[in-house]
């Protein structure tokens, strides 16, 4: 009997570091739901992926705040694949601000976008992962585990934060259906998430490579190849962890 073909459903894939994750999981053979609140960019990364990889994939534009539309994607995958092997939430924002400056408004969508929509990404596709003893991949940072410099996002922080709880907490959850779930904290890596925090100026760019062991960015394929790992069958014995990826940052802290 022939292994079926592993499905990977990956949030935040329209670009940056969720598309890197697209592109790995696609080269090793999963076919992939790119979901994105960017549904141009989703559809072009959908069409790049199967393109190169010669695997399926389609694009769902969403926002991972809207918990009844994971819901609904969580069915249609289903029915168009039957299946699911592998969920990873890599959607995020960050705010730019000072928290004496920062409004209501922006805090709360932060916290609605990175917190809320991890932990319902995940209520939403548990009953599949159960049912194929999947695994999960969160989006952390290593801004949850050091206070970092010069740019400010105290809500980013404290989601990403919350997102290491909520990893650790539906890890020992749902370890007896035999699902994994997992983190990752990048350092600071080539994406455009980085051009809203400062990346444009030297100065700043300039801060966050010294702080930088191996003096550089991560590049999304880095990220990517350990997010894979993760979620793959050789990653069988670690759960409920956080898995720094940073060229060294959080050792030098
Ligand atoms: N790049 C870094 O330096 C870095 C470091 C640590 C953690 N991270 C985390 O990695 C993840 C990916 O970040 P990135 O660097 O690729 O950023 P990015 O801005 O390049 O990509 C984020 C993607 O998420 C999508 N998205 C945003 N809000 C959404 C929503 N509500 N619903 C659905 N999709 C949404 C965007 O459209 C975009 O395609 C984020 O969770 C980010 O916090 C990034």
């Amino acid at each position: 009997m022939s292994t079926p073909q592993k499905v990977a459903v990956v949030s935040g894939a329209a670009q940056g570091l969720g598309a890197a994750v697209a592109d790995e999981l696609a080269s090793r053979g999963m076919r992939i739901v790119v979901v994105d609140i960017n549904g141009e960019g989703g559809t072009e990364s959908a069409r790049k992926i199967a393109e190169r990889h010669g695997v399926d994939a389609f694009a769902v534009e969403l926002d991972v705040a809207d918990a009844d539309a994971l819901d609904r994607l969580a069915e249609r995958v289903l029915a168009e694949y039957g299946r699911v092997d592998v969920l990873i939430n890599a959607a995020g924002i960050a705010e730019d601000a000072e928290t004496l400056d920062v409004t209501n408004e922006t805090l709360q969508r932060v916290i609605q976008v990175n917190l809320f929509g991890t932990i319902v990404a995940c209520r939403a596709f548990a009953p599949a992962l159960i049912e194929t003893k999947g695994a999960i991949v969160n989006f952390s940072s290593i801004a949850a585990l050091a206070g970092v410099r010069p740019e400010h996002h105290v809500a980013y922080d404290a989601t990403k934060s919350g997102v290491i709880a909520a990893t650790r907490t539906l890890a020992v959850e749902w370890a007896p259906h035999g699902v994994r779930v997992n983190a990752i904290a990048p350092g600071y890596s080539a994406t455009p998430i980085l051009d809203g925090v400062g990346a444009n100026t030297p100065e700043i760019m300039d801060a966050w490579i010294s702080q930088v062991p191996q003096r550089r960015l991560m590049q999304p394929s880095e990220i990517a190849k350990v997010v894979a790992f993760l979620a793959s069958d050789d990653a069988v014995a670690i759960t409920g962890q956080t898995v720094p990826a940073d060229g060294g940052y959080l050792a030098a802290k």
